[in-house]
């Protein structure tokens, strides 16, 4: 049975939900942590959503029976779309945070009314995204892009070695810094593929002034984004807002942890040795989401293992 020193579980297809987990160290510095990054079956944007929802269920039955999660942060807006619903109810104790793409402080946000979107295929067709997007009733107008294969280039860019030329960090509305790619090209093209694809960005009138970001992974191309809609375009995530709401849900099941400063290991699947704020944990090649957490969270290779979550 969880208490409020157990850790919390959070899991994205593969790299991408590392933003969202570290919205979460800044906002809760006395939880631990479980990251699972399902890589060995991302990405799940192109995938379906039988499939998505069966490797949702699967690796919230794993954190829960492996690692006692008190709460789970679904850090992934596809999974989100297909399963959130039916975790919810196979799960009903479980206090659970799912993501999706943030409208809503979009449009408090954008002034010329036209706002850019984009995410996966699976997160922008789902009946999800149709219900919010038709509950907005025409506050703005939305133009609406699918990336398909963005999010697999950053998952496999992002293990690469990085070039002695890193970029610098992304300053704007999204509230983290961009990592630096190590091989962009492939990345680069995509972005430029979609986002040429949208439309005009800028703050003129009849322009995108606001991209919404629906995607945990985008947020590693930052950079690219940044370079093709130029300076005065905000990005909108995601990050800062599920940690609060995370916070929220533990707070009314009573589960916050109050106790400050370094929590000690709970259980034997605890990684050995790890003071163990974060355990880092990846169905894929253990060098890609380390090199990940290395270089965007600051967090020591040592604490990523390898798991298999049938
Ligand atoms: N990072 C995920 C999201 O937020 C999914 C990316 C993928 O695996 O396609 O939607």
């Amino acid at each position: 049975m969880p208490q409020a020193s157990s850790p919390i579980g959070v899991f994205d297809s593969g790299v991408g939900g590392l933003s969202v987990l570290r919205a979460l160290l800044a906002a809760m510095p006395n939880e631990r942590f479980v990251y699972l990054a399902d890589s060995a079956h991302a990405p799940y944007g192109e995938r379906g959503d039988s499939y998505v929802a069966a490797r949702t269920h699967a690796i919230t039955h794993y954190l829960r029976e492996q690692h006692d999660v008190k709460a789970m942060v679904v850090a992934c807006n596809t999974a989100t779309a297909a399963a959130i619903h039916e975790v919810r109810s196979s799960h009903p104790t479980l206090p659970l945070v799912g993501l999706e793409p943030a409208i809503k402080p979009a449009l408090a946000a954008t002034k010329t009314g036209h706002i850019g979107v984009i995410g996966t295929r699976g997160t922008l067709t789902s009946a999800k995204f149709g219900k919010l997007m038709a509950s907005l009733d025409g506050q703005a107008r939305m133009v609406v892009q699918p990336c398909d294969g963005l999010a697999h280039a950053i998952e496999r860019s992002v293990a690469l070695p990085v070039p002695s030329a890193a970029g610098t960090p992304e300053p704007m509305g999204c509230s983290t810094n961009a990592p630096d790619l190590a091989d962009a090209t492939e990345t680069a093209a995509l972005c430029k593929r979609y986002i040429t694809a949208m439309g005009a960005f800028g703050t003129a009138p009849g322009q995108m002034d606001t991209l919404v970001l629906g995607c945990t992974h985008y947020i590693f191309v930052a950079h690219e984004l940044r370079a093709l809609v130029g300076p005065e375009v905000q990005f909108i995530e995601t990050g800062e807002a599920v940690a609060r709401q995370t916070q929220r849900v533990l707070k009314a099941a009573g589960l916050l942890n109050t106790v400050e400063g370094p929590q000690p290991p709970q259980s034997a699947n605890d990684a050995p040795g790890a003071p163990v704020t974060v355990q880092l944990l990846t169905t894929g090649p253990v060098d890609m989401l380390a090199a990940a957490a290395q270089r965007w969270l600051g967090l020591p290779a040592g604490w990523c293992q390898s798991v298999q979550v049938q």
